[in-house]
């Protein structure tokens, strides 16, 4: 969702402000803006789009000052212009904010009635003139942010300054991530400690209903009652890195390449490659003593969950209850004694992920969660975290945070089969042996690029593409159509393979290709009569198999991408390279902004 910087500093910010801003930018990139005051008077530019249309505005129309704040949308109420971009101003009050105001409307009625008068379509601005309201009423600022914080329902990160006070910022968080960071003689507030990484790696992160006072000196930090709370400073790690592409064009090309790597780093973590065993882990539950467990993600996360389920059901023998968090958290599903619940999330921010945690936890179930950002919200609220070793996922569409996830997901598998006994330990060896070909193997397909461009050349030519797959290709084959519509635009749509008779064979033609995920494996032959269905009404098949699997289907194809033969166990983490590379060279192809396509963000910290 949004982005957020504020500093309290002691050169001229504005450019500081558009430095940090760039590592938040995956977080939303409709519209940017940036706030300072500069000899006791408010400046404000914005700009439409992404922040490098900012950028050249404040070259034209530079921003002098050395306390401000800056933000980048992700538009929740109000088209994305440069009306409703940020920063909100009302008499001498600057916010900027990340979230959504669910009374907002109420508070604008009130608002307006005062005789205040709306310039933005946003639910923002309400709190910009709610504070002001309060300071017009001849209370400080601290009061008066407080007084209007206490007003405000629903999600939000906020950053508040004020043109009478060129050492305050007032941030406050209920919901979406805030970090306070500590300089000498200047202090810092941020998304995450990614944005401030540049500045600091002392680190303090908000907790819900958290309001801190920030000053170039000190920071205090208050509960909505207005009492101080203490909460711990802390270095962050890793903060250190520069978001870069290297050699690539995109960011997602680059995290495509990186694969073979954090795999190998991933799995590390949880098996012992020497031993052949999994790697003793300290749950707050014990895997032989669950009835089942409760999984539950959104996107592309979810669909590592899914994956996961075959897993555990296969190996483990564990029934697992699979959701996507946004159903999950409102289902009121009962949850049993014996069961443990599991987070799977590359932000560690998404909202409905979140809400689901807590809904489990205040069941009493044990947590652990499956995150690539440490030091993230789900991270910190879970009784355990499971880290995906994938290092800073940039490019919006992920891909190296989900075969990290199935790497996780396979490894926690194995991990529950030995403790339940469903697996002996030389069954348990074989597995470890398997998952460990992964990344050697991941680099082997990743040479495919240049023959999955020449594929996606001609898939750029249709609107319309289906995916197939059965077992833990169904999954991969709703993860191949979602990344897809995602970057390309095309209209994808994935089923089980099975389930084309039952309705979407009527779009079958010539028109909509469709790419079928069919390794030779124990069901090849069921995929392959499901491929006769599709051969007998004229429609194009992309074949994506693996040596084996071509050499038997008779099949003639549209395109046949050949894998090398690969373990069952790893198939789900390689096979997801190719629908990866597949979606990444088609929006190529059809000339998209990969990295950072239309109405997304990489951080859903709103419902
Ligand atoms: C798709 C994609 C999204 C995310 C989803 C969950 O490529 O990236 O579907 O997987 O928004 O995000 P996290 O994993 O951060 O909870």
């Amino acid at each position: 969702m949004c982005g957020i910087v504020a500093i309290v500093g002691q050169t001229p910010v504005a450019p500081l402000i558009v430095d940090a801003l760039k590592r938040l930018e995956y977080r939303g990139y409709d519209s940017a803006g940036v706030a300072t005051i500069d000899a006791g008077a408010l400046g404000r530019r914005r700009a439409e789009g992404k922040l490098v249309n900012l950028e050249k505005r404040l070259g034209a129309e530079p921003l002098g000052g050395t306390i401000g704040i800056g933000h980048t949308r992700w538009a929740t109420h109000g088209i994305p212009n440069e009306t409703n971009a940020h920063p909100h101003f009302s008499n001498g009050v600057a916010i900027v904010h990340n979230g959504i105001i669910e009374n907002f409307a109420e508070l604008r009625d009130e608002l307006k009635k005062d005789g205040y008068a709306f310039t933005s379509q946003t639910d923002t601005e309400v709190v910009a003139h709610l504070v002001s309201r309060e300071l017009a009423k001849g209370l400080p600022p601290v009061e008066a942010a407080h007084n209007a914080l206490k007003r405000l329902e629903g999600a939000f990160a906020l950053a508040i300054m004020f043109q009478n006070d060129e050492d305050l910022i007032v941030g406050a968080r209920n919901g979406p991530p805030l970090a306070v960071g500590h300089g000498e003689g200047e202090m810092f507030l941020g998304s995450d400690a990614i944005a401030l990484a540049p500045f600091t790696n002392s680190i303090t992160y908000l907790e819900d209903g958290d309001w801190a006072v920030v000053r170039r000196d000190k920071v205090e930090i208050f509960d909505m009652d207005g009492k101080p709370v203490q909460r711990q400073r802390q270095r962050s790690v890793g903060t250190s890195y520069m978001v870069d592409k290297g050699n690539h064009r995109h960011f997602m090309e680059k995290e495509i390449h990186e694969q073979p790597e954090v795999i190998s780093h991933t799995l590390a973590h949880y098996v012992d490659f020497t031993t052949g065993r999994t790697k003793p882990l300290e749950l707050p539950f014990d895997f032989a003593k669950l009835d089942r467990i409760a999984i539950s993600a959104c996107g592309t996360a979810y669909l590592s969950g899914l994956i996961g389920k075959y897993w555990f059901e296969r190996y483990a023998r564990l029934p697992v209850d699979i959701d996507i968090a946004s159903e999950f958290r409102y289902r009121e599903m009962p949850l049993s004694k014996k069961s443990a619940a599991l987070f799977i999330s590359q932000s560690g921010e998404t909202a409905d992920t979140l809400a689901s945690l807590r809904y489990c936890k205040g069941e009493g179930v044990p947590i652990g969660a499956v995150v690539n950002v440490r030091g993230s919200t789900i991270a910190r609220e879970s009784d355990v975290t499971l880290p995906t070793l994938a290092g800073p996922e940039i490019g919006v569409a992920s891909t190296k945070a989900f075969t990290c996830q199935l790497s996780v997901m396979a490894a926690l598998a194995i991990h529950a089969a030995a403790a339940r006994g469903t697996v002996t330990e030389e069954e348990e060896r074989k597995l470890v042996k398997d998952l460990a070909e992964a990344p050697r193997l991941a680099n082997q397909v990743l040479r495919l690029d240049r023959q999955i461009e020449k594929v996606a050349r001609e898939l750029a030519h249709y609107k319309h593409v289906l995916y197939l797959g059965r077992d833990t290709n169904y999954p991969l084959a709703l993860e191949g159509a979602l990344k897809l519509k995602e970057i390309s635009y095309i209209h994808a749509e994935g089923y089980a393979a099975g389930e084309l008779k039952h309705g979407p064979i009527a779009l079958i033609d010539e028109n909509m290709p469709v790419i079928v995920i069919a390794p030779h494996d124990r069901i090849f032959e069921k995929t392959v009569s499901n491929m006769q269905e599709v051969a007998a009404r004229g429609g194009k098949i992309i074949l994506i198999t693996d040596e084996k699997g071509a050499e038997k289907s008779t099949i003639d194809t549209m395109d046949t991408i050949v894998l090398p033969q690969v373990p069952e166990i790893a198939a789900p983490i390689l096979y997801a390279l190719p629908i990866q590379m597949l979606a990444y060279y088609t929006a190529v192809f059809m000339g998209t902004d990969v990295d950072q396509p239309r109405n997304l963000a990489k951080s859903v910290t709103v419902e």
